[in-house]
């Protein structure tokens, strides 16, 4: 079977093309590289012994998605690609629309054209707002998104739900993940952020490794029980398994049409104190910090209810914070400067 990845040479990605290939799909990468390495996938191509047919392009040149789509049997298309820096869609977010939400439609308007109709989205967290207590539940109404990244990941949960009005054979996943860390056990593959990171493990890492000096922890008053923010951490290959058992969640489910959304996270919230005390005592590696002011835009805590994914996908995060920290630590180490030669 095979599958169209866009956006397979980043992050989450990465870790999820390794576990398709090592489960025997055949995967096409469709990736413009805006944020990621070819590396990744020589990397994932070396642990898996597989092939793995990279094609560099945008997801908006429908010329180039229409070549990948002539040139192959596609099935279904797993839809990584995206801008993701929540800042920075703040101060660029016609950028963010145009990728993220035109990107997205350039995507679905091919796949229509060639009458491919299985869809597996990356979603988010963010689409829950402020509006809804923890923990989420799929079945909370999408709450107001908290910055242009987030309104891009509404925007296209809405028009899935739209398209599967229009067409009845259209079939799609929405995964809404939770705050995924962490790296492939062999430290050949990671998250490679670009510049100063903007999320924790990944700063973490940076300190550890000596690039930065301490870290900052974003307030320390909040209304939870150390007063660090607290979330819900999965480790990334958790997520990558998520993707498959979504695959095969739709070819078991002939019958399926529309979009269901799943969440993909452990069910447990972790604070920020704590997460700098599971990274410490699972590498012996000190991080200085300080607690600075809040950052704006940060809710105080969420977390998954994550039992649709349990009983329907037959999923479960099961990697430790202990395997989460060792694994980031390994990868953080052996690849000080990332992907970078
Ligand atoms: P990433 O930046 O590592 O991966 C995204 C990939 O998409 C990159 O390889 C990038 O080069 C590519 N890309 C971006 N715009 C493109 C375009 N116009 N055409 C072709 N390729 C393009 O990010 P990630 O952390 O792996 O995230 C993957 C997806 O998961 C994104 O949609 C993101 O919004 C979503 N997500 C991520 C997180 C997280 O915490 N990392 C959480 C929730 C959702
Ligand atoms: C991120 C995304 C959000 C997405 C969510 C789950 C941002 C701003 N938001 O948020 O859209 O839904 O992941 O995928 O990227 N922290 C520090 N110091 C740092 C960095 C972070 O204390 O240097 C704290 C933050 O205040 C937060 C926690 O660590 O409390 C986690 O931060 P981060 O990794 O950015 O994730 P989210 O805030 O959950």
């Amino acid at each position: 079977m095979q599958v169209l990845v866009t956006g397979g040479a980043g992050y989450i990605g990465s870790h999820s093309v390794l576990t398709l290939l090592e489960n025997d799909y055949e995967v096409i990468v469709y990736d413009n590289l805006c944020n990621s390495s070819a590396e990744s996938i020589e990397r994932v191509k070396r642990l898996t012994g597989k092939s793995v047919d990279f094609i560099e392009g945008d997801i908006r040149d429908k010329d180039k998605l229409r070549e990948v789509f002539e040139h192959h049997n596609i099935s279904v298309v797993i839809h990584f690609a995206a801008l993701k820096a929540v800042g920075e869609s703040t101060t660029i977010p016609l950028s963010y629309f145009q990728s993220n939400v035109h990107g997205t439609v350039c995507v679905l308007e091919v796949m229509k054209e060639f009458g491919v109709n299985n869809f597996i989205f990356s979603s988010s967290a963010t689409v829950y707002g402020e509006e809804n207590d923890v923990p989420y539940d799929e079945n909370m109404k999408l709450g107001t998104p908290s910055s242009p990244y987030g309104a891009n990941k509404v925007m296209v949960e809405r028009i899935l739900q739209d398209l599967a009005i229009s067409d009845p054979q259209f079939r799609a996943v929405s995964l809404r993940y939770f705050n995924p860390i962490g790296a492939h056990e062999s430290g050949e593959i990671g998250e490679d952020p670009s510049g100063i990171p903007n999320n924790l493990l990944p700063y973490v890492a940076q300190v550890a490794v000596g690039k930065r000096a301490k870290l900052n922890i974003f307030g320390g008053d909040y209304p939870t029980q150390d007063g660090s923010c607290e979330r819900d951490y999965l480790h990334v290959m958790d997520l990558a398994e998520g993707h498959l058992a979504a695959l095969e969640w739709l070819n078991k489910n002939e019958s399926f049409r529309g979009v269901e959304a799943f969440n993909l996270g452990t069910g447990n919230g972790v604070s920020v104190f704590a997460i700098v005390k599971a990274f410490e005592s699972a590498t012996s590696k000190a991080i200085p910090f300080d607690v600075a002011p809040r950052r704006s835009g940060d809710l105080p805590a969420f977390w998954a209810n994550a039992n649709k994914a349990n009983t329907q996908l037959n999923w479960q995060a099961t990697r430790s914070l202990t395997q989460m920290m060792k694994d980031t630590w390994h990868w953080q180490s052996n690849n000080p400067n990332g992907y970078a030669k």
